[in-house]
C-alpha cells in the first residue's frame, strides 16, 4: 500500500529518485528484469516507520521487493541501538551477507538508523566489514537516494553519519506502509529526556514537532485511503508541540484528530509519565476515537532507581496518573516497559516494581534486562548485581505479569467487545484477529471480508496470548 504524502519532498531527493529510476531502467533494458530490494526494520516503531519511508522512495525509483536477501540487488538493514542483542543480532546478520557479496559481487549493501550514529560502530563497520557499501544514519533519511546513486554510479563506499543538525522530520516522502488497515505516523523525531540508561537522545537528536497542520493533512489522507487506525508516534509523544513556533500541547493535536471525519481509531506511543498531563487524560476521556489504552513505561517501581534513572517522577505521581485515568476513562487498560537490573538495583528496589505492578495490573508488559549503551551515563554506574541474579529476576517479573495478565482476560470472558478486524488469525484457519481499542487480541471464527472492520464480538475463552470469542 502506497500513499503519498500531499507535501512535496526536498527537490534533490526528488532529483536523485529520478537519476536511479533512469539507473534501474537500464538495468531492467540490460537483465530483462526489474532490480530488486530487501529491506528490514530493527527495533521500534519509529524504525519501523522510518523504513516505509525508504521502501517508499524505493518503490518510486523502480524497485520491487522481496522477503529473501538472496535474490536482492540491494539489501538494506535499518538498525536498532536500544540493546546489546539488538546489536548482535544486527552484526549476526550483517555477518552473513559476506557470502551474498561473494556469490553477487554487483550487489549493494547499505546499513541505517541509530546504530550508524554511534561512532564506535561506524569504525567497527569501516574496518570489519568492507562489503558494507552504504551507510547512513537517522538524520540521513531523505540522503539515501543521493547516496545509492553515488554508489551506483562511481562505486566504492558511500557514507552519512552527520550529526543531528536541529532540522525536523522532512516532509514529503513516500511511504510503502506494511498494513492497509493501521498506519504510523510520526509527529515528531529525537528525545530530549536523556533518561540515563537509554542512547536515543544520542542516536535520534532533540525533540522536533512536525507543525500540526502537516500531522493533520497526512492523517486525513489516510483516513481517505481507508486507513482504520492512526498511531501517532514519537519517542516522547506526549511532549509534542512545546518546540513548535506556535505550540500546541499533545492534548489539543488529540482533539484536532478527533475531528477529522471518518470512522477510523487513535492511537499514540510512547508517552512519558511526567509529560502525561490531567489535560492528556481528559482529552483521551473526551474524543471517541481515541482508543482507551495508555502505554505508559514506568522502567522501575522504585523510587530510588527512577531517580537514578532520571525519570523526574516518581511511584506515587505515577499511581495518581493510573488512578485519575480510571476515574475518567471507562476499561482503560494500561501496558509499560519494565527494565530489570539497572545498576545498583536491589532486591528490594526490584519488588518495589513487582509491587506497582501489582498494583497498576498491567495488560501486557515489554520487559528488558539492563543493557549497558556506550556514552550513556548508566554505563558509568556500578553494577555490581551478577547476570545470574539479574536473570532470576527477570523470571520473577514474568510470572507475576503473567498471572495479572490472565485475570484480566479471564474477567473478560462473558462480554461483548468492538473488535477492529486486522487480519487472518494465526489460531486456524477460518479464524480473524483483531484489537479491541483497549488493545486487547481477539481470535473469532471469521473471514477475509471482515478485515478491517469493526465488528461485536462475544467472548467465550481466554487463552494466554489472547481472547477467543464469537461473532455477535
Ligand atoms: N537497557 C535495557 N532496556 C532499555 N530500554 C531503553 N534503553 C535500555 C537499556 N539500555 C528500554 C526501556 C524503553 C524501551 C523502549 O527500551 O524500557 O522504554
Ligand atoms: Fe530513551 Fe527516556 Fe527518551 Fe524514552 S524518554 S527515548 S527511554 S531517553
Amino acid at each position: 500500500m502506497n500513499t503519498q504524502s500531499t507535501m512535496t519532498m526536498p527537490a534533490e531527493t526528488q532529483k536523485f529518485i529520478e537519476l536511479v529510476r533512469l539507473y534501474n531502467i537500464e538495468f531492467e533494458e540490460k537483465t530483462g528484469r526489474p532490480p530488486v530490494c530487501h529491506t528490514h526494520s530493527y527495533g521500534c516503531q519509529q524504525n519501523v516507520s522510518d523504513g516505509e519511508r525508504l521502501a517508499g522512495m524505493l518503490a518510486e525509483m523502480g524497485y520491487s521487493f522481496t522477503d529473501d536477501r538472496n535474490e536482492a540487488d540491494f539489501i538494506l538493514y535499518n538498525t536498532c541501538a536500544i540493546r546489546e542483542n539488538a546489536e548482535d543480532r544486527i552484526f549476526g546478520n550483517v555477518g552473513a551477507l559476506k557470502h551474498n557479496k561473494r556469490r553477487n559481487p554487483g550487489m549493494v549493501v547499505g546499513l541505517c538508523g541509530c546504530m550508524m550514529q554511534q561512532e564506535h560502530v561506524v569504525e567497527k563497520i569501516q574496518k570489519s566489514f568492507p562489503y558494507v557499501d552504504l551507510v547512513f544514519g537517522t538524520h540521513a533519511l531523505h540522503h539515501m537516494p543521493e547516496l545509492l546513486y553515488t554508489r551506483l554510479s562511481r562505486g566504492g563506499r558511500v557514507f552519512d553519519t552527520a550529526a543531528d543538525s536541529g532540522e525536523g522530520i522532512v516532509e514529503g516522502l513516500p511511504a510503502r506502509r506494511d498494513s492497509a488497515i493501521k498506519a504510523w505516523l510520526p509527529i515528531m523525531k529525537g528525545c530530549n529526556n536523556f533518561c540515563t540508561y537509554c542512547v536515543v537522545p544520542y542516536v535520534r537528536g532533540r525533540e522536533k514537532s512536525r507543525p500540526a497542520q502537516m500531522v493533520l493533512e497526512e492523517a486525513r489522507s489516510l483516513v481517505e485511503a481507508g486507513y482504520k487506525e492512526i498511531t501517532l508516534l514519537g519517542q516522547n509523544v506526549n511532549s509534542y508541540g512545546k518546540d513548535l513556533e506556535s505550540p500546541i500541547g499533545f492534548a489539543q493535536l488529540l482533539y484536532k484528530m478527533n475531528e477529522i471525519p471518518g470512522d477510523f481509531r487513535i492511537r499514540f506511543m510512547t508517552s512519558h509519565p511526567k509529560d502525561c498531563t490531567r489535560e492528556l487524560i481528559d482529552a483521551i476521556a473526551a474524543c471517541d476515537k481515541v482508543c482507551n489504552h495508555i502505554h505508559l513505561p514506568v522502567q522501575s517501581g522504585s523510587d530510588r532507581i527512577l531517580e537514578q534513572m532520571n525519570r523526574h517522577y516518581n511511584r506515587q505521581s505515577y499511581l495518581e496518573l493510573v488512578r485519575y485515568a480510571r476515574e475518567r476513562i471507562p476499561g482503560v487498560t494500561f501496558t509499560s516497559d519494565i527494565i530489570v537490573g539497572f545498576p545498583g538495583e536491589t532486591y528490594s528496589d526490584f519488588q518495589e516494581t513487582l509491587s506497582l505492578i501489582r498494583e497498576v495490573k498491567y495488560l501486557s508488559l515489554f520487559t528488558f534486562l539492563y543493557s549497558p549503551r556506550v556514552g550513556t551515563k548508566a554505563a558509568a554506574m556500578e553494577d555490581p548485581v551478577p547476570a545470574g541474579e539479574k536473570s532470576k529476576w527477570f523470571r520473577e517479573l514474568l510470572t507475576v505479569q503473567s498471572d495479572i495478565g490472565n485475570s484480566l482476560l479471564e474477567k473478560m470472558v462473558g462480554s461483548v467487545v468492538e473488535v477492529l478486524v486486522e487480519g487472518m488469525g494465526k489460531t486456524g484457519e477460518d479464524y480473524s484477529t483483531g484489537k479491541t481499542a483497549s488493545s486487547v487480541s481477539v481470535d473469532f471464527i471469521g473471514s477475509e471480508q471482515l478485515v478491517g472492520q469493526i465488528v461485536k464480538v462475544r467472548i467465550t475463552q481466554a487463552l494466554s496470548w489472547a481472547l477467543m470469542g464469537e461473532l455477535v
